[in-house]
């Protein structure tokens, strides 16, 4: 007790404004590894552990020439503030880029917004209330989460599999959060080349699950920063490509151009559109002028597509030095062999935790995000999301193989205890070519 008889605070003391923030500050605490990530970014480190694009990989000339155009030709328009709802032209050419995920729209309803990440923050804002669950895939992309709790929502994840969301779980969910009264407002899903677990919703499992949502009056939320970052088959179109007012979709340029220029985008119908709009100018005033503009050029006067086919190409000679390295030095192990995008989710034996497993990896210079951050109510203990997106091929070689001493040293650790104690577990889940059936 306190010298008023009042009862000690939780958190921070030394804060004098502890007691003044806002309730929903509560859901922005810093994660459990953030520190580690700090030790994790010294270079004799291989990380694994962000999400990072190569933009090394993209021509410096592409850029500056387009920098230089705008200046020229537009300077005092790209310095000025612009409009809420984003330059008109790149708003028709966003229209180009999502023809190819097979979306037809129409420029007034696009909304350019800092990053994709600023939209989910505006689209959460207009959606939002205290006590609503948002319905998201369990595991789910953890910087969307930090924002829905941060507007107080519950996440309820449903489960996935090797094609995706489960369509039945999802129903499920649902039935079971309406007996109990919940409001779920809208269902987050990344559809394609899942952030962090590396799979792709199957197109009958998009149009049923389009179904289900709307028989429950339920939004969807497609956010797709990935899609176009295929290593074989195109994957199936956009959820919105099949429904306009019952999506809203999330795209970017940070994947396909760079994220330093935070530019990237909602197709909304009409209404939200509006109101998207009035949240974004009440946020930023006007989106960056000077990124859009110098965006706008870039994919009037660049082989952007040629751009897109060399990270397609760089990410997965990446993506196949990390699985053939798994499957040298891991091989007991399971792990989902993405077809785009940057990341593949590995699954531990049950006894194993990778937080707890995670000091000591980077002690080892390996680092790693655990399974852990992507779940809201605590559960991953089991898995490792691994990107193959930022490190050279050779790199992610070496990390992998000190990953593996990593996993085995504490394994053998185990083993010797389970002498005496009863820890002895099945030693390992062997089966590498098959990615698990459940990603729970
Ligand atoms: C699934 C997902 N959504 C949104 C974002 C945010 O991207 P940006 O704000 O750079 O467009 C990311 C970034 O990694 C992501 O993985």
């Amino acid at each position: 007790m306190t010298e008023q008889g009042t009862p000690p605070s939780r958190g921070n003391n030394l804060d004098p404004w502890y007691h003044h923030y806002a309730e929903r500050t509560s859901g922005l605490a810093a994660s459990e590894v953030r520190a580690l990530f700090a030790v994790a970014s010294r270079p004799e480190v291989v990380s694994l552990a962000g999400g990072m694009p190569y933009v090394s990989a993209l021509p410096e000339d592409l850029v500056v020439g387009a920098m230089e155009r705008v200046m020229r030709e537009q300077g005092p328009v790209a310095l000025q503030y612009g409009s809420g709802q984003g330059v008109p032209a790149l708003r028709e050419q966003i229209l180009e880029v999502m023809a190819l995920e097979g979306i037809s729209g129409s420029a007034d309803d696009v909304v350019v917004t800092t990053g994709s990440q600023h939209a989910l923050e505006l689209f959460s804002k207009l959606f939002i209330d205290p006590g609503d669950v948002v319905l998201a895939e369990g595991p789910s992309y953890v910087t969307a989460m930090v924002i829905f709790r941060s507007y107080q929502a519950e996440v309820d994840h449903v489960p996935m599999d090797e094609h995706g969301l489960i369509p039945s779980a999802l129903r499920e969910h649902i039935a079971r959060l309406k007996a109990a009264g919940r409001r779920v407002k809208f269902l987050y899903t990344v559809p394609t080349f899942h952030n962090p677990a590396g799979v792709t919703l199957s197109w009958e499992r998009r149009l049923e699950i389009l179904e289900i949502a709307k028989a429950n009056d339920i939004l969807v939320l497609e956010d797709n920063p990935y899609g176009l970052l295929y290593f074989g088959d195109k994957p199936p179109a956009a959820m919105r490509s099949v429904e306009r007012d019952g999506v809203v979709y999330l795209g970017t340029f940070s994947k396909t151009l760079a994220p330093g220029f935070r530019v990237g985008w909602a197709l909304a119908p009409h209404a939200i559109r509006e109101k998207l709009i009035l949240a974004n100018e009440a946020a930023v005033l006007s989106p960056s002028s000077f990124s859009q503009l110098v965006i706008s050029e870039y994919l009037r006067e660049a082989d952007w597509k040629g751009q897109i086919d060399t990270f397609r190409g760089v990410y997965r000679e990446r993506k196949e030095a990390m699985i053939s390295a798994l499957k040298e030095h891991l091989p007991e192990l399971t792990w989902t062999d993405p077809n785009g995008g940057f990341y593949v989710w590995l699954t531990l034996p049950s006894h194993l935790d990778s937080k707890a497993m995670l000091p000591r990896a980077v002690t080892e210079l390996v680092a790693y995000t655990p399974g852990t951050a992507f779940f809201a109510d605590g559960s991953g203990a089991q898995n490792i999301r691994l990107s193959f997106c930022y490190p050279t091929p050779e790199s992610i070689r070496v990390g992998i193989r000190r990953l593996a001493n990593v996993i085995n040293g504490e394994q053998d650790l185990l083993d010797t205890f389970a002498g005496t104690g009863n820890l002895s577990a099945p030693r390992l889940n062997r089966n590498s070519s098959n990615p698990p059936t459940d990603l729970r």
